[in-house]
């Protein structure tokens, strides 16, 4: 695409004057009034593509669409300890959406938590990471949201308890955990470094799921330790080679984050394929490159790790599996009738894992993934692999849609939970189990 630079188009008309005649002028006048406006849609254009990039990396789209048919309209539900919140309606709608917003307001609200009439944003909103967004940034998503098709239709209002129902008290939670500044961006490390701490950091947000919280839901030191998200764990991302990704590949991290999947290491499932799905598969390998660089240096921790020696994908082999399964029947029924892990196993899982679990499709990213070497499997809790079972996967990818079936609506509270156990002590971390009260709760 060509740009044509407005002040370089009116300096070129300004030589010109000097030697056309008059009426010459008017005309050129008149055409220099179409190629500037030429050249301003030129610049629009541009300027609504890079905040279309933005948007995505920094997944607005994600807290503020309920119904997809209906993208930034708002009304999405957020369960806090305290009650539930609604995000609001971000089209260009003058009424219910923010048409009326000066860029100023908007600025406010993004980068500050400040609504117009000077109320308070819960910190659901992540303006606690936003803030650190450049001017320039925030303009370019607003133009690009503007050309969002605009919703007549308000979010449901929010149900939270005492004081929390009170905005003001946010005045104090911002004071304890709200730090108000741009990023900067730091001499001593390189171009690349500097683009991925502002990409993960200041856009893409990853802290506000995998940073663990204090009593008031503010962020901790502990930057990405890892960090409990309703029923899922966000896990530890920093460089521990036990309980972060010290042990993957620069490759194998962007294959993650550009696919939702690192065969023989990890697949993105629930919170973190929606992540992938709306933001991260958009990124340009520059970036993904710059983050992967900058997660590299975020201070090692070993928060999650809770004692054990192998990574979450360290654990299982094929060897060790085959050999337990051998001299084993294939259908069991437990006390009191009951199916038993590996009969259930085979009957829910094994068309598509493998019985030996090893999985369909080997290295490709749209395999069936093995289930050693898979940190769900892996991991010191069942948490994140009691959730696949009961709701499955299911992630858009740039090759296509990667779904697998939801088991809930198949398998007992303690079918799963016998399940999972099963698959965690013969392909994973067998100290990761999970109680049938618990698989309840997290239906
Ligand atoms: C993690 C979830 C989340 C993400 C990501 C998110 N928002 Fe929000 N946003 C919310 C919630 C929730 C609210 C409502 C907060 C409240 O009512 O106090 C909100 C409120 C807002 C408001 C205030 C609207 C008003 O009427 O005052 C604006 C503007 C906004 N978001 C823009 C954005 C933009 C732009 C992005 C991406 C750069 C974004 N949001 C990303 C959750 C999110
Ligand atoms: C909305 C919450 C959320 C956000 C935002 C988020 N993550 Fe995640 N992330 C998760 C969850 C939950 C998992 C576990 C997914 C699973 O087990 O399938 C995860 C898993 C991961 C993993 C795999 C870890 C492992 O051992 O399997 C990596 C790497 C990762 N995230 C990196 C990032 C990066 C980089 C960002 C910012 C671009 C980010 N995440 C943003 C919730 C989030
Ligand atoms: C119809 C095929 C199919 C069946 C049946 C199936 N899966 Fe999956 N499974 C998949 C696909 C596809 C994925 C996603 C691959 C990806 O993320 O790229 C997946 C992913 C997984 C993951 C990785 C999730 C993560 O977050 O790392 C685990 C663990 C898993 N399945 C376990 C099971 C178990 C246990 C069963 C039996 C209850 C089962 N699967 C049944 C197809 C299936």
């Amino acid at each position: 695409m060509t740009t044509i630079n407005k002040n370089t188009t009116r300096r070129r008309f300004g030589a010109l004057r000097k030697w056309l005649p008059a009426s010459a002028i008017a005309l050129s006048g008149m055409f220099a009034g179409t190629l500037a406006h030429a050249a301003n849609a030129n610049a629009d254009a541009a300027l609504v593509k890079r905040g279309e990039y933005l948007a995505r990396a920094a997944d607005c789209i994600a807290c503020h669409t309920s119904n997809k048919a209906q993208p930034y309209a708002g009304g999405v539900p957020f369960d806090l300890p305290f009650g539930t919140i609604y995000s609001t309606n971000i089209t260009p709608d003058k009424t219910y959406g923010i048409g009326n917003l000066s860029d100023a307001d908007f600025i406010g609200a993004v980068r500050e938590g400040k609504s117009k009439d000077g109320k308070r944003l819960y910190p659901a909103m992540p303006y606690t990471s936003y803030t650190q967004l450049t001017d320039d940034d925030i303009l370019a998503i607003r133009a690009y949201l503007r050309t969002i098709a605009p919703v007549g239709k308000a979010a449901p209002a929010n149900t939270l308890g005492f004081p929390f129902n009170q905005r003001w008290a946010m005045v104090f939670w911002n004071l304890f955990n709200f730090d108000s500044g741009r990023f900067q961006s730091d001499p001593s490390k390189s171009a690349e470094w500097n683009r991925g701490a502002y990409l993960v950091g200041a856009l893409a947000h990853c802290q506000e799921c995998h940073t663990p919280r204090n009593f008031m839901q503010g962020l901790s030191g502990k930057s990405l330790a890892g960090a409990q998200l309703g029923n899922w764990s966000a896990y530890n991302i920093t460089p521990d080679p036990i309980a972060g990704i010290g042990g993957w590949s620069d490759a194998e991290l962007i294959a993650y984050l550009r696919d939702g999947a690192a065969p023989g290491v990890a697949n993105a499932a629930g919170p973190m394929a929606e992540v992938v799905e709306n933001s991260t598969r958009f990124l340009s390998d520059q970036d993904l490159k710059s983050m992967v660089t900058y997660l590299r240096t975020v201070p090692a921790q070993t928060h999650g790790a809770d004692g054990s020696t192998k990574s979450r994908f360290g654990w299982g082999s094929s060897i060790e599996s085959v050999t337990a399964l051998r001299n084993q029947p294939l259908t069991v029924l437990g006390a009191g009738g009951a199916a038993d892990g590996r009969t259930l196993f085979n009957a829910n899982c094994a068309s598509c894992h493998g019985w030996q679990g090893t999985g369909v499709g080997g290295k490709d990213s749209g395999a069936y993934p093995s289930l050693m070497h898979n940190t769900s499997v892996g991991a010191s809790n069942a948490d994140n692999l009691t959730m696949v079972v009961l709701h499955g996967v299911s992630r858009q990818t740039n090759n296509g849609h990667m779904s697998m079936p939801a088991f809930a609506g198949e398998l007992s509270d303690s079918e799963v939970a016998t399940l999972v156990n099963f698959v965690t002590t013969q392909f994973g971390n067998p100290s990761a189990t999970i109680t049938a009260d618990k698989v309840a709760k997290m239906r």
